[in-house]
């Protein structure tokens, strides 16, 4: 394995292929990561689902598998659930863990059959025992059939099921997890429909943190095809929904995207997180079908994105969905560089004395000038992250940024609006061995790329049009973990 391309603050499995993140709950203290997983090849294969715990969101730990495949096919994605009232009767009155997952069973000379089964733990989640009566779901009609996002509906006291049909999603609903009645079916002529419809969830959010105006927010994520350059990538509605259909927010009539960048996708939240904590906490993949079996790395292949909070803010343009990194983070902060109110010279100077392979950049910048921020330069590479002032856009170069000839459509440029605040643009730019992660304007501006630089890459450059640039603030720190 090479340590060059393994992340300081990236899950990624200790061997072997990761796609998408499964089933994460939390319970008595800890978040549970499971993830698609192939255990004994470095592609996409039989699936099993793996299986890490963390305290703090920041640091992993790997635990044995949780599920393998069986009679009714291969681990697809899906979710988990406490089942605090025993709904189920799996565990004797007390609360415990629930898997909700699609099986997937490749078949002699016809499609693939993908239905919906449960396995439940008794021992926070370490052994899994598969329900009996699997699979709990099937349909008649769609081939693409599968990951199971669950939620208790308050209102209605039952659980809803979101899940993907063809390039739409059903809402089902359940007294116990095991009786599915199927709601409605969401996506026709709304959104992006370039792929087939995966990993969806469904979750209220606060307005601007007021609690007496809530929206709920359907994630989808739309695999890869052929013709779209982008490749896979997750779009988001907002609206209202009452336990059997979602009715969209007239700002979902615009395709939005959660990420402007390439690599964060199939990207689901926590379950359970305690009332008093409130937040809504995302993971994604942090690759792209388009490329993600070619990636350069040996021994394992394919990690997340830092843990995300997310939110709703109010704007012009509707209520829009807002991400920072999961505030735990911080503490892996070393502060290294600090400057206030600085001529471009000085910190483009300061910056440039830097060597380093993982950072934060927080940075305030005006707003009226472009400016270039390059980050993991070397001799012969560079990622930059741009303001383009004139479009009011900020960008993710990673065309110059290391390896990129695993796959033709990897090198490029991303870019997403970036609306100023008070004239200025506040920037975080997360910066791993093989990954860049802007959070920019609020949250409302984020990009996830990976990157592949050589290990010695490992300088900055500052440059702007406008040579008398001041900039508010500019600081850097290093990203240490205790033992890592
Ligand atoms: C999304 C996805 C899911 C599926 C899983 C298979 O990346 O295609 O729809 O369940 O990956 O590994």
């Amino acid at each position: 394995m090479s340590a060059h391309d393994r992340g300081k603050l990236h899950f990624s499995a200790k061997e072997n292929w990761l796609n998408d993140p499964n089933g994460m709950v939390y319970f008595e203290g800890e978040y549970h990561l499971f993830f698609q997983h192939h255990p004994h090849g470095m592609t996409h294969g039989p699936m099993y689902w793996g299986h890490a715990v963390s305290r703090d969101l920041t640091e992993w730990e790997e635990l044995d598998i949780a599920l393998f495949p069986d009679e009714h096919g291969m681990i697809f994605s899906g979710s988990a659930v406490v089942d605090w009232n025993d709904t189920t009767g799996f565990f004797g009155g007390e609360p415990g863990l629930v898997a909700i997952f699609t099986h997937h069973l490749e078949r002699e000379g016809q499609p693939a059959l993908q239905t919906q089964s449960l396995a439940y733990s008794k021992d926070r989640g370490r052994t899994w025992t598969k329900y009996a009566g699997n699979p709990v779901l099937k349909h008649d009609d769609y081939i693409d059939f599968r990951d199971p996002k669950v939620l208790w509906h308050e209102p209605t006291s039952r659980w809803v099921m979101a899940v993907a049909c063809g390039d739409t999603v059903c809402f089902y609903a359940s007294p116990d997890l095991k009786e599915w009645t199927f709601g409605s079916e969401f996506g026709d002529g709304i959104g992006s429909h370039d792929g087939v419809w995966e990993c969806p969830d469904l979750f209220e959010l606060a307005v601007d943190g007021d609690p007496a105006r809530s929206r709920w927010v359907l994630l989808v994520s739309i695999g890869d095809a052929p013709a779209v350059e982008e490749g896979s990538r997750t779009q988001y509605f907002t609206g209202f929904f009452d336990g059997a259909s979602f009715v969209p927010d007239a700002a979902s009539q615009a395709v939005r995207w959660l990420d402007g960048g390439r690599d964060n996708y199939a990207g689901v939240t926590w379950s359970d997180v305690p009332k008093e904590d409130g937040r809504r906490l995302l993971i994604g993949w942090m690759s792209n079908w388009k490329y993600a079996n070619l990636t350069p790395t040996e021994g394992f292949r394919g990690a997340m994105t830092l843990p995300r909070e997310l939110a709703l803010a109010s704007t012009p343009s509707g209520d829009t969905l807002v991400q920072r990194p999961a505030r735990e983070l911080e503490r892996a902060l070393v502060p290294l560089l600090e400057l206030a109110d600085a001529p471009l010279a000085a910190a483009a100077e300061a910056l440039a004395a830097l060597r380093l392979d993982i950072c934060l950049i927080r940075a305030v910048l005006p707003a009226q000038s472009s400016f270039v921020l390059e980050v993991r330069k070397g001799a012969a590479e560079t990622t930059e992250i741009g303001f383009d002032a004139k479009l009011g856009q900020l960008y993710v170069d990673r065309t110059r940024s290391g390896r990129s000839g695993f796959h033709p459509q990897f090198a490029g440029r991303h870019a997403v609006a970036a609306e100023p605040a008070d004239g200025r643009i506040e920037l975080d730019i997360w910066v791993d061995r093989t990954s860049v992660e802007v959070f920019a304007c609020g949250g409302q501006a984020v990009l996830t790329d990976l990157i592949y630089p050589s290990p010695g890459s490992d300088g900055f450059s500052l440059s702007s049009e406008d040579p008398e640039l001041q900039l508010p603030s500019l600081r850097v720190f290093a990203l240490e973990l205790p033992g890592r």
